[in-house]
C-alpha cells in the first residue's frame, strides 16, 4: 500500500514508519517539525520506499499520486508542547484532521486517527472503557489538546457516517520508549533525565496519582491491528498495569542506580488523578495486548537516553 503518515518525525510516528516500511509498504511522511525531529526518521532517509515532506497539515496542500491509507498522528502531544502551542494544537486537531480526512476521501483511502486517553479528562470512571464520555474541562489550559482530539474524533465519525469512509480511532494511553524528547515534560523522559543527571526527581502533587505506561512497540502493534480491523468506534490502546507516580519515581531511581532525591511540586491544573485503560475491547476485537513488561521497556528506554545527546550530563550519578 501507499500510506501517508502525518506526524512521521515524531516519537510514535517514526516507529510506525519503521514498521510500515519493513512490511513492504511505501510511506509518505508529512511533518511540520513543530515538535518532531529529523533524527527520529534519519534511518529511513535514503530508503527508496520512504519520503518525508515538510508540511503543516492544518494548511492547504496537494499530495500527488494515489493513496491507500492515511494515518493521522500529527499533533503536539506532551503537555509542555501543547501548552506552548495551544492554537496550533487546536488547528491541527480541527483543520489538520479535516485536511487529512479530505485526502483520504479523494482516493477513498482508509483513515486512522490517533486520539488520546485525554478524551476522558480527569475520569470519574475507573478504569476507562471506550463507552465512558469523559470529564473534560472545556476551558482549562489542557482543553486545547483534549477538546481538539474530541473534535477530531467527532469529525472522523462524521466522515464515516456521511461519506462511508472506512475509519478507525485509537485512544492511546501514555506510551514511552526511545525517541521521546528528553525535555518534553512527560514523566518518563523527565524522571530518566533527572536520574541520569543526578538531579532531584520532580513529582507533582503527592505522587499518589496513577498512570499506566505502554512500550512503543506494543502500541505500534496495536495500531497495525486496528488498521486491519473494521472497527469504526474508538479502541483503547495502552498498558493496563497501573502504578502511582511515586512508585514510578522509585523504579527509575532503582533502574538507573541514581541517588537523586524525590522532590514534590504543586500539581498542575486539571492533572488527571488516575489513568488506566480497560483494554477488553482491543483484546476481543484485535487479539491485542501489551507484551513488553515495564522493566524491559524501561531498560531499553534508559539505554537510549544514556546515549542521547545531553549537553550538561557528566556521567553516571551512581
Ligand atoms: N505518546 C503518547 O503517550 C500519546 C498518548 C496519547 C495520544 N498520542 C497521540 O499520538 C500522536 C503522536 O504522538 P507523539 O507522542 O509521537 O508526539 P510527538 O510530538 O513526538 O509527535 C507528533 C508529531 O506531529 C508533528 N505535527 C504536529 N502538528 C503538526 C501539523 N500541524 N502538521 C504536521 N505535523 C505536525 C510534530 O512535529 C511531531 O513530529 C499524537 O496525535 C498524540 O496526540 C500520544
Amino acid at each position: 500500500m501507499r500510506i501517508v503518515v502525518s506526524g512521521a518525525a515524531g516519537f510514535i510516528g517514526s516507529h510506525l514508519c519503521d514498521r510500515l516500511v519493513a512490511e513492504g509498504h511505501t510511506v509518505v511522511g508529512l511533518d511540520s517539525f513543530i515538535t518532531g525531529r529529523r533524527e527520529n526518521i534519519a534511518q529511513l532517509a535514503d530508503h527508496p520506499r520512504f519520503q518525508l515532506l515538510q508540511q503543516d497539515v492544518s494548511q492547504p496542500f496537494e499530495l500527488p499520486g494515489p493513496v491507500d491509507y492515511v494515518l493521522h498522528l500529527a499533533s503536539p502531544a506532551s503537555p509542555k508542547d501543547y501548552l506552548e502551542h495551544p492554537i496550533a494544537t487546536l488547528d491541527t486537531g480541527s483543520l489538520g484532521t479535516r485536511r487529512m480526512l479530505e485526502l483520504a476521501l479523494r482516493d477513498r483511502a482508509r483513515f486512522l486517527l490517533t486520539s488520546t486517553s485525554e478524551c476522558y479528562g480527569d475520569p470519574l470512571e475507573h478504569p476507562q472503557k471506550e463507552t465512558y464520555w469523559g470529564n473534560v474541562n472545556p476551558v482549562g489550559p489542557r482543553s486545547c489538546y483534549d477538546e481538539s482530539k474530541r473534535f477530531a474524533e467527532a469529525l472522523t465519525m462524521a466522515y464515516h457516517r456521511v461519506h462511508g469512509l472506512e475509519t478507525n480511532i485509537a485512544r492511546i494511553f501514555n506510551t514511552y520508549g526511545p525517541r521521546m524528547q528528553l525535555d518534553d515534560g512527560r514523566v518518563v523522559p523527565a524522571f530518566i533525565d533527572q536520574a541520569l543527571r543526578g538531579d532531584p526527581l520532580t513529582v507533582y502533587g503527592n505522587g499518589s496519582q496513577t498512570r499506566s505506561f505502554c512500550y512503543v512497540s506494543d502500541l505500534v502493534e496495536g495500531l497495525c491491528r486496528l488498521m486491519d480491523s473494521g472497527e469504526r468506534y474508538p479502541v483503547n490502546l495502552g498498558n493496563p498495569r497501573e502504578m502511582t507516580i511515586r512508585e514510578f519515581a522509585e523504579q527509575i531511581r532503582r533502574m538507573t542506580g541514581s541517588r537523586s532525591p524525590v522532590i514534590f511540586r504543586e500539581l498542575p491544573e486539571d492533572d488527571p488523578r488516575q489513568r488506566r485503560p480497560d483494554i477488553s475491547k482491543a483484546r476481543r476485537l484485535l487479539g491485542w495486548e501489551p507484551k513488553v513488561g515495564l522493566e524491559e521497556g524501561l531498560r531499553m528506554t534508559i539505554e537510549y537516553f544514556r546515549n542521547a545527546p545531553r549537553p550538561a550530563y557528566t556521567g553516571s550519578p551512581s
